[in-house]
């Protein structure tokens, strides 16, 4: 008989609760700061741009936070996703390792993204929020809060990194589709944004640039306007985690435990979103399933930034945390994986990166879309720029266990789809791309603009 290719659950198995990494933690947390006066943050401070009960759910050690019911309801267009297994893939490797993936690419924006978006857009209506802020970079995110906006009827800002902005029109066509107010950041709706045009009046953009003004537009709205933010924070970690809380009843239910669980990293959201149900089974039931992050080369927070505090954003006005950062002014390479060309990452990934819970390596930018053609003719789907880079490790996987005669259980998370992103197939497909490999004297260049913290580390 042929192998099981697909493994779906029904709208009941949609999790009820969000997992919370900050009750199993490991190792201690390290405290949010002020970006003025580098101490701790206040819920005040907080307050500014978010509404509490995001900020409850930032700091809560509850191991699960129950998911409202208009959230699950609204989960229904799209969850669960479905888990699959790559026997075609397997197949054209000749690999004896079984590799599985779940596919968020199928939500209405094609993306993870919506599994934060959703909450988000409930709890700022909920708070009586009209207007949310933001940024995006390949546009994944922007189009997810639009959706999710115009769900809840709150108006959505999208400030949208210049380069992206040019190279991918549809994205913005489709925020704008679901209602939103789109901005090539930076733009001159910001003081910052002035200040950078002033310098450069064709200054390209960056995600950290995004953030500020975005940022900056909230905080000075009088409390007209909320921001949302789209990964790093601890809350959208917790609300990706539906992903492995799914993925965990999937692998129960093609008979099989992943000896490697693997996500693609910009700021962390999705690959914590599948590997901290399993971490959780590591440090609760012995489980050891290996968990492996994956960054592009050209920005490779984890695998060459300082474990160190820094600023969220580049223009000092998101809240510093201790991360494994590239500096808060590294401009990144054009590489086509817009939403992975960040300079930080989650803090509870990096303090687990650091403390060896989890693994993590960077790819270049044509293995990655090497990997990515290779699956999409195998298996069909085209996927995301970003996503590529888990298919490149999870390749890399497999065949190091063709290489070892070993029968490893891969699954990773195939975080979204590419079909906004085929002028860079298109790149790819006619020899342009090039790889982009970060020197060592930009990384260090970037990180002696780190901010003093006095706070023992
Ligand atoms: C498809 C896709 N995957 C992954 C990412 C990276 O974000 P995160 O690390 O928060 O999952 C993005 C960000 O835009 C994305 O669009």
């Amino acid at each position: 008989m042929s192998e099981q290719s697909k493994f779906v659950l029904s709208e009941n198995n949609i999790p009820k609760r969000w997992y919370n990494i900050n009750a199993d933690m490991p190792v201690p947390p390290n405290p949010v700061l002020h970006p003025a006066t580098l101490e701790p943050v206040t819920p005040d401070f907080l307050s500014v741009l978010f509404p509490m009960e995001i900020i409850m759910q930032e700091i809560s050690t509850d191991q699960y936070i129950d998911i409202p019911d208009e959230v699950r309801d609204v989960y229904k267009l799209y969850r669960p996703t479905p888990l699959l297994r790559a026997v075609r893939l397997e197949k054209a490797l000749g690999t004896p390792a079984h590799i599985y993936y779940k596919y968020e690419g199928v939500s209405p924006v094609g993306s993870h993204k919506p599994n934060t978006a959703i909450p988000q857009a409930f709890y700022n209506k909920a708070a009586g929020t009209k207007a949310l802020t933001t940024e995006t970079g390949a546009g994944q995110w922007g189009s997810a809060l639009a959706f999710a906006g115009s769900l809840f009827d709150i108006a959505v800002e999208v400030y949208m990194v210049k380069v992206s902005y040019q190279q991918k029109p549809y994205r913005r066509i489709l925020m704008e589709t679901y209602g939103a107010d789109v901005y090539a950041s930076p733009t001159d709706r910001t003081q910052y944004g002035q200040s950078l045009l002033q310098e450069n009046p064709e200054h390209p953009g960056s995600l950290g640039i995004a953030i500020s003004e975005a940022v900056e537009v909230a905080a000075t709205s009088e409390g007209k306007k909320k921001y949302s933010l789209g990964s790093v924070l601890g809350h959208v970690l917790t609300h990706q985690s539906v992903i492995g809380e799914e993925s965990l009843m999937q692998m129960d239910l093609a008979g099989e435990y992943p000896d490697v669980v693997i996500g693609c990293v910009g700021g962390g959201s999705n690959f914590a979103g599948i590997a901290y149900p399993f971490l959780r089974h590591n440090l609760k039931d012995g489980k050891q399933t290996r968990l492996l992050a994956v960054e592009p080369d050209a920005a490779p927070s984890l695998t060459q930034g300082s474990f160190a505090f820094d600023y969220g954003d580049t223009a000092k006005m998101a809240p510093v945390v201790k991360m494994h950062t590239l500096g808060h002014s590294f401009v990144p390479a054009p590489i086509h994986a817009g939403g992975l060309r960040y300079h930080g990452m989650a803090p509870s990934l990096c303090a687990l990166y650091d403390a060896g819970y989890i693994e993590a390596v960077a790819v270049s930018q044509l293995a990655t879309f090497e990997a990515a053609v290779l699956f999409a003719r195998n298996e069909g789907i085209v996927p995301a720029p970003e996503s590529a880079h888990a298919i490149r490790a999870a390749i890399d996987e497999a065949l190091d266990a063709k290489q070892k005669g070993d029968k490893r259980v891969i699954l990773f998370n195939l975080s979204g789809h590419g079909h906004f992103d085929l002028s860079a197939y298109e790149g790819y497909l006619a020899g342009q791309l090039k790889d982009y490999k970060l020197p060592k004297q930009e990384v260090d260049a970037a990180l002696a603009e780190l901010p003093q913290v006095s706070i023992p580390a």
